[in-house]
């Protein structure tokens, strides 16, 4: 696929619903006694994963469109399924799911795509083996057999790594342990799962001992459900936010984006390169906040150096594939460090990222835990996206501010997180 090129960008951008609150109000809708109508349901790929695998376990579901009613098992309990549970390309599908499995008293299976089955699981079959669970894994990967049937104990885990992931999976764990399962996280990292558990009923309480911050969650606990509205997606604004911010005179607006303070790094990051962003009708819809944003192309300081680091690159993990494309427009250059994880995602994002860009001409320098990346003049190329839905993003805005004549090798694979992230690029562009 070619994508074309643009001068600016101008108008409104529908964002996808957060995919990380959709999968959270399906999982918790499922556990949850009563009935729950989620609006705004992420229509990706990923979110459908869950959607289809909480309907295996017993929740009823009936989807129109982006609105999804879900009757949750509460009390009763979920059932255990008749065959493995796909969670297709969702690594957050199998891992929060994984800590609900582990307290049910039936055996399941997971299993997932080619990319899934390669990522790390290990991650969660240690703590949750610690609670009690009897997991069998390929090796720390996927197919897992969660075998249920034990009760679990709660647990303190000190999160080795920084992961909402696996924080989540032990928090939703701890919910069907009996006791005070805590969990200690060093980075902070997302917090979707604590601000949905309270809104279902149930108070994570959070304490900090100087070096980390100490969540705990008391079970077993019962959910009640109650209505969601699930906000913009700004890890999908973030593509809009730097293409617009590299195209001087462009102007777009994308109302109701998710702004939750461990997720809105992105905006910040961008004010400090002195780009235009208004944030206008602020809201607060169950425990997440929301707004308008509008950005006015033009980077103010595009002579500074970025280094994103430490708990940076901890809160722009998502970000950093949109980020290095930025990197190729700043005289300062960029650098990504700390940021190893990156190499399990969806691709090997570190080699993703470096091997395109040198595709294009750019001058990068891969590290094992990130890259750095300078001023460049680029060429077009052929894209290898290796299925992953923010590499294929990412290239085709550089391609479209860099004059287009690029292709993308599997634009499809978008549909994961944006589906319909071409069309609404097109829509904009003059
Ligand atoms: C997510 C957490 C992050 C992120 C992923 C979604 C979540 O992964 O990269 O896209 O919804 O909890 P890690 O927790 O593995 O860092």
């Amino acid at each position: 696929m070619k994508i074309g090129y643009a001068t600016t960008l101008k108008g409104t951008v529908t964002l996808p619903a957060d995919k990380s609150i959709s999968h959270r109000a399906a999982l918790l809708a499922a556990i949850a006694e009563g009935e729950t109508i989620v609006e705004n349901y992420a229509e990706s790929d990923d979110c459908t994963s869950t959607l289809r695998c909480i309907a295996s376990l017993g929740a009823k579901v009936e989807r129109d469109g982006s609105t999804v009613k879900i009757t949750g098992r509460g009390d009763e309990g979920l059932v255990g399924p008749s065959g493995p549970l796909d969670c297709g390309n969702s690594g957050t599908t199998m891992r929060l799911l994984a800590g609900i499995l582990a307290g049910q008293p039936f055996t399941s299976a997971m299993i997932g795509d080619d990319s899934l089955q390669s990522r790390p699981m290990k991650r969660i079959v240690e703590p949750l083996t610690m609670m009690g669970a009897t997991i069998d894994s390929s090796d720390g990967h996927a197919p897992l057999i969660i075998h249920g049937m034990t009760p679990l104990h709660a647990i303190g885990y000190d999160m080795p790594i920084s992961s909402a992931q696996v924080k989540s999976c032990v928090l939703l764990a701890g919910l069907f342990a009996d006791g005070e399962t805590s969990v200690t996280e060093y980075v902070a990292t997302r917090d979707h799962t604590e601000r949905m558990l309270a809104w279902f009923g149930v108070n994570v309480l959070e304490r900090s001992d100087g070096a980390g911050t100490i969540l705990t969650v008391s079970g077993p606990a019962q959910l009640t459900a109650r209505d969601i509205v699930v906000p913009g997606d700004i890890s999908a604004a973030a593509f809009f936010l730097v293409a617009a911010a590299c195209l001087p005179g462009s102007d777009i607006t994308m109302p109701n984006v998710g702004l939750n303070p461990t997720r809105r790094a992105i905006v910040d990051l961008l004010l400090g390169l002195g780009v235009d962003i208004q944030i206008t009708d602020e809201q607060n819809n169950c425990n997440e906040p929301s707004g308008t944003i509008r950005v006015r192309g033009g980077i103010g300081h595009p002579y500074r150096s970025l280094k994103i680091h430490g708990e940076r690159t901890a809160a722009l993990i998502d970000e950093i594939p949109i980020l290095a494309m930025l990197g190729t427009q700043l005289s300062g250059g960029l650098e990504v460090r700390d940021a190893s994880d990156l190499r399990t995602k969806e691709s090997d994002r570190i080699s993703s990222i470096v091997d395109n860009l040198g595709m294009m001409g750019a001058f990068v320098d891969e590290f094992d835990d990130g890259f750095a990346v300078d001023l460049s003049i680029l060429s077009p190329a052929n894209i290898e996206t290796r299925g992953d839905h923010r590499i294929a993003m990412a290239f085709a805005i550089l391609d479209l501010i860099n004059g287009g004549g690029s292709t993308i090798d599997y634009p499809e694979c978008v549909a994961v997180s944006f589906p319909n992230f071409f069309e609404a690029l097109r829509e904009v562009s003059q």
